[in-house]
């Protein structure tokens, strides 16, 4: 274990050899705050390590960015590797360089423009599903929007029916995974345990699915202009293209991180706006103002700022990457501190998007935080939902563009009430809410026409 630098405090009390896992599993988030309480760079031992969680935007700078190539990403990532595989999330050092540069061309603001119709298109056709009255489970729908969303932009394909049962089988894998990352012992993944047994058949699943994806497209040789040819059509130096194996993993990658994240944050957003009326309101004036009746473009964006305000306001409150961690590889010094090779250290980003100084009344839902001139005064770092540096999300601007989109056309054709309680918020690798959001759905009486 590397030596702990004295000057970082260490998280009082815990468990001998467990240290302060139990309380980590039993609330993930509080844990975090009683972290966070103590500082913004603090040492916590877990089960035989002892990794440091930082809010501090200087060592963050230095160690996703200034810093970044001498950090891997931490051992917990090795888990989410049976989901993911050696995909653009979990590799490192060459091979994540040479994937980066596949796939980035596909999701610069210029390419995902062409994107925008579809997302607008796809959503206009769920949300006229929803009949007038109805109560809608909002977490499913919105999960299986954007997973469509993800096959049609990134892979130019209709998932058709086996969306759900592809929508089950990433929950399924998610579960298993933050199972493993928060426990102590880890059973061989060979044994015939319940919980593998699940992640297993969920792998199955997905794997049927992908290798159709791929499939069809190897058998229509046909150039989608989407990541999917990017990355079938990439040669290296000897003319080799991609292995099976890798371009599989990559098409997981970008289904799971395309589409689950961003589902999450609108259902965080639609449940802000449910139980905030007066920003609901606010979203429907600009909207009404904007786009009026008929479906909203790449041209509208800029003269919705509110909408814009309300999905990162929502992503500050429930960042789905709450959490995100690296290993030094080599010693690295920040400031006063000196990590050790070996050393784990995670961007505590749940409380460092709940600091005092940086947000007043941190607790508040206020999109007008992100209102230009306010987002500009923020410190650097302060909002951290895409991480920073070379490992920053590379869809970042494919999930702002999808949030403000679909947040948009909702607020154009309906009005929600919410049919539960508060939803208790479940920490798998993405947050997630407990419980289905569940809501009882409007027409709104200026109703906009169907978009076929
Ligand atoms: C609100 C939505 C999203 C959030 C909050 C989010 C957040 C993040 C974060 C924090 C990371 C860095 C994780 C780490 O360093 O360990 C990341 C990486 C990544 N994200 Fe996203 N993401 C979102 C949407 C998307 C979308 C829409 C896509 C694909 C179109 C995507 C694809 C990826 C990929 C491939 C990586 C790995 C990048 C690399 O390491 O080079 N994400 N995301």
């Amino acid at each position: 274990m590397p030596v702990l630098d004295p000057k970082i405090p260490l998280l009082p009390g815990g468990l001998p050899i467990l240290g302060h896992l139990p309380a980590l599993k039993r609330d993930r988030l509080a844990f975090l705050e009683r972290v966070q309480a103590l500082g913004p760079v603090v040492a916590a031992p877990l089960g035989g390590r002892t990794p440091i969680f930082v809010t501090d935007p200087e060592v963050l700078q230095t160690v996703l960015v200034d810093q970044a190539y001498d950090f891997h990403k931490s051992s917990n990532y090795a888990f989410l590797e049976r989901l993911l595989g050696k995909g653009l999330v979990t590799s490192e050092d060459t091979l994540h360089k040479k994937q980066r540069k596949l796939a980035a061309p596909s999701l610069t603001p210029a390419r995902i423009a062409s994107y925008a119709q579809t997302m607008v298109e796809l959503a206009d056709q769920r949300i006229g599903e929803w009949r007038d009255g109805e109560t809608v489970d909002m977490t499913s729908e919105l999960h299986l929007l954007t997973l469509d969303i993800a096959s049609r932009t990134l892979f130019s394909t209709d998932v058709g029916p086996r969306i759900e049962a592809l929508g089950k089988a990433f929950v399924d894998a998610s579960r298993w995974v933050i199972g493993e990352a928060g426990s102590f012992l880890h059973w061989p993944f060979g044994w015939p345990i319940p919980r593998h047994r699940r992640m297993r058949k969920a792998m199955e699943t997905l794997h049927r699915a992908v290798d159709a994806i791929i499939a069809d497209r190897h058998a229509s040789k046909h150039d989608g202009g989407d990541i999917l040819s990017a990355l079938m059509l990439a040669r290296d130096e000897s003319g080799e293209g991609m292995g099976h194996a890798q371009l599989r993993d990559e098409v997981i990658t970008f289904l799971f991180a395309g589409h689950e994240t961003s589902a999450n944050a609108l259902v965080w957003a639609l449940f802000l706006l449910c139980k905030n009326p007066a920003s609901w309101d606010r979203l429907v004036r600009e909207v009404d103002d904007v786009v009026g009746d008929r479906l909203p473009g790449m041209s509208d964006l800029a003269k919705l700022p509110y909408a814009l305000g309300v999905f990162k306001e929502a992503l500050r409150l429930y960042p789905p990457v709450y959490l995100f961690g690296r290993t030094a590889v080599r010693d690295v010094s920040s400031g006063p501190y000196t990590f050790r090779a070996g050393q784990p250290v995670v961007a505590n980003v749940w409380s460092l998007h709940r600091r005092s100084d940086f947000y007043e009344d941190p607790e508040r839902f206020e999109p007008d935080r992100f209102a230009p001139a306010r987002e500009r005064a923020l410190p650097r770092h302060a909002f951290l939902p895409f991480a920073a540096g070379p490992r920053v999300c590379v869809g970042n601007h494919f999930a702002l563009l999808e949030g403000q989109l679909l947040l948009t056309r909702i607020a154009q054709r309906i009005t929600l009430e919410l049919a539960t309680d508060v939803p208790t918020r479940e920490p798998l690798i993405t947050l997630r809410a407990a419980a289905p959001l569940h809501v009882k759905v409007r027409r709104r009486a200026r109703q906009a026409p169907e978009s076929s």
